[in-house]
């Protein structure tokens, strides 16, 4: 399978596998080296590419200096240690926020004329800001909020004509607001702080509450609509007409902001991954254009409508997961998958389905099902997107691989053969995860396309299954992949109407390729096609039950009594005719019951990632 490196987004702006100028790799190691963090960052300082491989950094286009470093909740504590990263003299994108950094606002930042976007909010910072704001020529978005900075607003913040979001709230300045009529200036807030004096006018159309817990005198009338109005009014007046208006103004802003970025968005997905497929990483922007970067900072109050799941911590929104850096997965029965790796260094997986046979309130509809399963054996879907364009679902990452990887992928000496323990392991915990799937939403959820390249490992080692409720959502696949075929019960003819029992023998499948080591499907070096169930039923019958096995568990001591057990269970499970094969919950038991000594009763205790992300405050 082809893997290779793009973004979803921002790649088309910087370059992948450049050589960062050394100068900056030996300033970031300096900077971690000297900063004492909880959560370990995977700068090695051997590898010769620092680009779109160290956690939260990004070079520019020709992968010659660093423009960007984002880490946020890295558990930074501590004063930035100095001249350390002003040596990033390249920088634009700085982002330290959801830290524990204490001092005062770091005096060495002035080196980095070129910031644009800086990012320092939730942290320990203290002392006055910076007088010359000036110095900073591009700042677009400052966000110094929740921090303790005292003194005064420096009123340099005013030259600043790029300055597009000001956020100094929850600090604790003093004194009046100095005049920041800036034309760019969209985004202001300076609420609770200790500030004193009049609004400027020139403030005067931001709405109040950013003004609010100082102690301030508000002197705009109380008609007047921090928002300019627009020239004809659809709306004949009503009794509290003053209100509506504003709300129904706010909601059409929302709304074309909302179409303007999405349509933004998804011009960038299928502009990089068309343009990723077609000529790799190489690509350039064109001169003058826009970043990417930036043009999405611009519209980042938009609403996006990625869609989360309840409990979900990730910190990402459509704007992070759009630039995160990413590669390509594979292409499944439904679309093509990629890692994106985002700016914490939290890895997901992203789908972009093709095809859908249903609209969107059958497709939404679908995901909050799915969505609101939670079972230590089932991978989580996080979150989906839906537009007229593009659908995409995003979902947890499992490192190691599926277990179609695992059993088939390499090949000679790379080859790790995977143990009996772990295929044990794998199945039972694909069998939980089934049943739970069976079980859940009044037993009427199949899975519909149960195979090895779609079951993984947990942090435990158990089986967890991914890509639930997908099959009969979306269109018939019009030549079926060989692969798929093979796991696909025999009475099942359209892949939308699969039922629990033909999940059950797509299961039996599984297990029949985890006890052979072969492929549901595979061909012979006679170039004979060969169907793993009817060869699996061919050997039992002529009584060769151990030349089933797959060669490489033949080496495991006095397992041979479990596999022979397991492949009984497996052979109920492909049963031809419908009504025989047990049900879910029964294979659960059966397969448990393989190791005499047990297993440990499903439970799920806290995943340790996610509690050092919630301590972190990300
Ligand atoms: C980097 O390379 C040196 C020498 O080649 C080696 O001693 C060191 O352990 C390596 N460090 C890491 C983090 O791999
Ligand atoms: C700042 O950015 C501009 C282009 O955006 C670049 O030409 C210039 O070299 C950068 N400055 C530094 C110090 O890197
Ligand atoms: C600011 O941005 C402009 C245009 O992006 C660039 O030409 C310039 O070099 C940047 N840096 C400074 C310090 O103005
Ligand atoms: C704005 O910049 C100019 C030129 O650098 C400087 O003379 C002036 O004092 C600055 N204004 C403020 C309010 O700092
Ligand atoms: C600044 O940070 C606060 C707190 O995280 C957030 O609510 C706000 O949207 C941010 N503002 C900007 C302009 O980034
Ligand atoms: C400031 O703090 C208050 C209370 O903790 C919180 O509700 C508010 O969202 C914070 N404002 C910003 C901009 O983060
Ligand atoms: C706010 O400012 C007033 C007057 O400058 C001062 O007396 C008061 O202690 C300040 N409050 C806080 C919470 O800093
Ligand atoms: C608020 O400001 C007024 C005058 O600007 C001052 O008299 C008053 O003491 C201030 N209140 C607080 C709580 O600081």
């Amino acid at each position: 399978m082809e893997i290779f490196k793009l973004c979803l987004m921002g790649l088309l702006w910087f370059g992948a596998n450049a050589i960062v100028v050394e100068d900056d790799k030996r300033a970031l190691l300096d900077f971690m080296n000297n900063f004492p963090h909880s959560r370990s960052l995977n700068w090695d300082s051997n590898s010769s590419t620092v680009c779109n491989q160290w956690t939260g950094v990004t070079c520019s286009e020709d992968g010659s200096r660093v423009v960007a470093l984002r880490l946020p909740g890295v558990g930074f504590h501590g004063d930035i240690p100095a001249n350390t990263i002003s040596r990033l003299s390249a920088l634009q994108i700085l982002s330290l926020r959801s830290n524990g950094i204490s001092g005062t606002f770091p005096s060495d930042f002035y080196n980095l004329k070129n910031l644009s976007l800086l990012y320092l909010q939730f942290n320990q910072f203290s002392g006055e800001l910076p007088l010359d704001f000036s110095v900073w020529k591009n700042l677009t978005i400052i966000n110094l909020s929740n921090n303790k900075f005292k003194g005064s607003i420096p009123s340099s913040i005013s030259n600043l004509t790029h300055l597009s979001a000001l956020n100094l709230a929850n600090n604790s300045l003093i004194g009046e607001i100095p005049d920041l009529g800036m034309q760019n200036l969209q985004v202001l807030d300076l609420s609770n702080n200790n500030l004193s004096g009049v609004v400027p006018k020139s403030l005067h159309k931001f709405p109040k509450s950013v003004f609010s817990g100082n102690n301030l005198s508000l002197i705009y009338s109380t008609d007047e609509v921090p928002i300019v109005m627009p020239t004809h009014k659809p709306n004949p007046p009503s009794k509290n007409g003053g209100k509506l208006n504003e709300k129904a103004l706010l909601a059409i802003i929302v709304a074309i902001s909302a179409v303007v970025f999405t349509g933004f968005a998804i011009f960038w997905i299928i502009y990089c991954l068309k343009k990723t497929n077609r000529d790799g990483i190489s690509s350039k922007l064109e001169k003058g254009n826009m970043s990417p970067e930036k043009a999405i900072s611009r519209t980042q109050d938009a609403n996006n409508r990625l869609v989360f799941f309840e409990g979900c911590n990730y910190a990402f929104d459509l704007e992070d997961l759009l630039r995160a850096s990413a590669e390509v997965l594979g292409k499944g029965t439904f679309g093509m998958s990629y890692k994106a790796i985002l700016e914490d260094g939290t890895s997901v997986v992203v789908k972009r389905l093709k095809e859908l046979s249903v609209g969107k309130r059958e497709f939404e509809q679908q995901m909050g099902i799915v969505g609101s399963i939670k079972h230590e054996n089932v991978v989580e879907l996080r979150a989906y997107y839906y537009s007229k364009d593009e659908k995409l679902t995003v979902c947890e990452y499992y490192g190691e691989g599926s277990i179609a990887a695992m059993l088939h992928g390499k090949r000679g000496e790379d080859r790790v053969p995977l143990t009996w323990e772990t295929r044990l392991r794998a199945a039972i915990g694909a069998a939980r995860g089934i049943a739970r799937i069976h079980t859940d939403s009044g037993g009427k959820l199949v899975h519909g396309n149960i195979k090895s390249s779609n079951i993984f490992l947990n942090s435990q080692n158990y089986g967890c299954v991914s890509d639930i409720g997908l099959s009969t959502i979306m269109s018939q696949i019009a030549a079926p992949i060989a692969r798929a075929a093979g796991y696909r019960a025999p009475e099942i003819t359209d892949t939308r109407k699969a039922t629990q029992p033909s999940d059950v023998y797509s299961f039996g499948v599984l297990l029949l390729e985890l006890l052979t080591g072969k492929s549901p499907v595979h061909t012979t070096s006679g170039d004979e096609v060969i169907h793993l169930v009817r060869w699996v039923h061919s050997v039992v019958r002529e009584e060769w039950t151990g030349e089933v096995f797959d060669v490489e568990l033949l080496k495991y001591p006095n397992i041979e009594e479990e596999m022979v057990e397991m492949l009984q269970i497996a052979m109920s499970c492909v049963a031809r005719v419908a009504d025989q094969r047990p049900k879910m919950v029964e294979v659960v038991k059966m397969v448990e019951g393989v190791r005499r000594t047990g297993f440990p009763e499903s439970s799920t205790p806290p995943r340790p990632e996610a509690l050092e992300m919630e301590a972190s405050g990300v």
